[in-house]
């Protein structure tokens, strides 16, 4: 889409939220809600997005990151005075706004808007919809049933408060109309700010033609004031995203418990038990089991993988390898193929070839390990010194028995086995044995002779 700006409103502080937190910043599943308005911004093909930041600005630009840019309202005296702070960010062009407050809204319906708004060659659009409830809304009041003015609940006559074609909060003006419109814009009403919806009403009164998109989704636009809203935009979102996946071939066996960010991406064929939440910019293959109860962030897993009851943190795993119950894949783990990684495992920043078996109550941190080893249960690379942190490198083929302590730095050769119970402080060269424990000694009769 050529020649669309997006200026989005992330300013105040939220009230309502009852949070330190500011508002913008709260989540919807895995991402900040301006996130979304960004991101469908982004997907219309805007081509330049300015954040209006105020409320803990240095927080908001920080979360928001390089990808916009921003402008500062140092006081929140209203949504037109936000829109204002934009500066020479808006010209002749058309200029969008929406709020940082409405995660739901999609790229389809900015598309739609910005192709009505240049048809109709409109100054001002704005998106409207019915609802059951107007509460908390700007009232649509139309005349012969065109637009007229959008009043505020705390400014609407009991008339207009019947009102139930609400205003979105989503507009698109022509920049040189809205800029005009700003110089008569004032203050003048029960809650003493420069309110933006009335710069509908001056573009009128200046001449121009002011047009009325009815939304066909009312979902799309709910604004978030409260966490009641937060969790109301959640589930929908929620939805949305199972029934895209459901659509796309994935099997979702119960999604009311199923929680998948909007950047995760999942093959056909894939079945997700409850009880998982999978977030960031996960990737899952085709034939993979997952669940029930796992928390995938930000990993890779390729193709007929089976992960159970665990958590992994940017981790990658390849085909036909199973993870779980009750592992933990920290950031950094790369696992092979037809591997096992088994129950009460952790593995941290290590690489864990193919056909390699870790099946029981072991930490693995900051390793090399090579094909075919096992890993007999209760073994711990001991990686760090109290200060510094060191790798350990096992060879292919390799066997180290139950209860090893693989002291780091410490490299076990191809084919080498460590006895029970050692704790391995030297390198072991291949094919040998370590035995780094003291013999057992028997003493016969101890018990009647210690008199116990
Ligand atoms: C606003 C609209 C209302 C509409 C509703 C839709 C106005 C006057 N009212 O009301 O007609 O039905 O949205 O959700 O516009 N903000 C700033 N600076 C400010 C004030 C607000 O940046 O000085 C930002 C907020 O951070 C928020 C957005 O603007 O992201 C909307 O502000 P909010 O106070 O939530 O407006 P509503 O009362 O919901
Ligand atoms: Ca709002």
């Amino acid at each position: 889409m050529s020649n669309l700006k997006v200026v989005i409103l992330a300013a105040g502080q939220g009230t309502r939220m009852k949070s330190k937190v500011p508002k913008v910043l709260h989540k919807v599943l895995d991402k900040t809600m301006v996130d979304y308005v960004i991101d469908a911004s982004q997907e219309a093909g805007a081509e330049d997005i300015c954040v209006v930041v105020g409320h803990q600005s240095k927080m908001v630009k920080s979360m928001i990151g390089p990808r916009v840019k921003f402008a500062l309202q140092k006081e929140q005296l209203g949504t037109g005075h936000a829109v204002m702070q934009a500066g020479d960010f808006i010209n002749e062009g058309n200029i969008l706004v929406l709020c940082g407050d409405t995660p739901l809204i999609t790229a389809e319906t900015i598309k739609k808007l910005n192709e009505l708004h240049n048809e109709e060659n409109n100054d001002a659009t704005v998106v409207s919809m019915l609802v059951n409830d107007p509460t908390g809304y700007g009232r649509i009041v139309r005349a012969d049933n065109e637009f007229s003015k959008i009043v505020e609940q705390k400014d609407a006559t009991d008339e207009q408060a019947s009102i139930r074609e609400v205003n979105t909060g989503v507009y698109i003006f022509k920049g040189e109309a809205l800029k005009a419109a700003f110089e008569k814009l004032t203050n003048n009403n029960s809650q003493g700010e420069y309110y933006l919806t009335d710069t509908l009403e001056i573009i009128k009164k200046n001449g121009g033609k002011v047009d009325v998109m009815v939304a066909d989704d009312s979902d799309e636009f709910i604004g978030v004031n409260s966490k009641l809203q937060l969790s109301q935009a959640t589930e929908t979102m929620k939805k949305r995203i199972n029934e895209y996946h459901m659509l796309n071939g994935v099997t979702i066996m119960d999604p009311t418990s199923t929680y998948i960010g909007k950047d995760v991406k999942i093959e056909p064929d894939t079945i997700i038990y409850p009880g998982c939440m999978i977030e960031g910019k996960t990737e899952i293959g085709t034939d993979c089991l997952i669940g029930p109860n796992c928390r995938i962030q930000s990993s890779v897993i390729h193709n007929c993988v089976t992960i159970q009851s665990s958590f992994l943190i940017q981790a990658e795993v390849d085909n036909y390898t199973t993870v779980g119950p009750f592992a933990y894949l920290r950031p950094n783990s790369k696992i092979g193929e037809h591997v096992r990684i088994g129950d009460f495992v952790e593995i941290k920043n290590s690489t864990i070839d193919d056909g390699t078996k870790v099946s029981h109550l072991t930490y693995v941190g900051d390793s090399d390990v090579g094909k075919c080893v096992n890993f007999g249960c209760g073994t711990v690379t001991v990686n760090y010194d109290g200060k510094n942190k060191f790798r350990c490198k096992i060879g292919d083929n390799v066997f180290i028995g139950c209860n090893t302590n693989l002291v780091a730095p410490v490299e076990i050769g191809d084919n080498a086995y460590t006895a029970a119970g050692s704790t391995i402080t030297k390198d072991v060269p291949s094919n040998s044995l370590a035995i780094a424990r003291s013999r057992q000694d028997n003493k016969e009769g101890w018990r009647n002779k210690s008199g116990k």
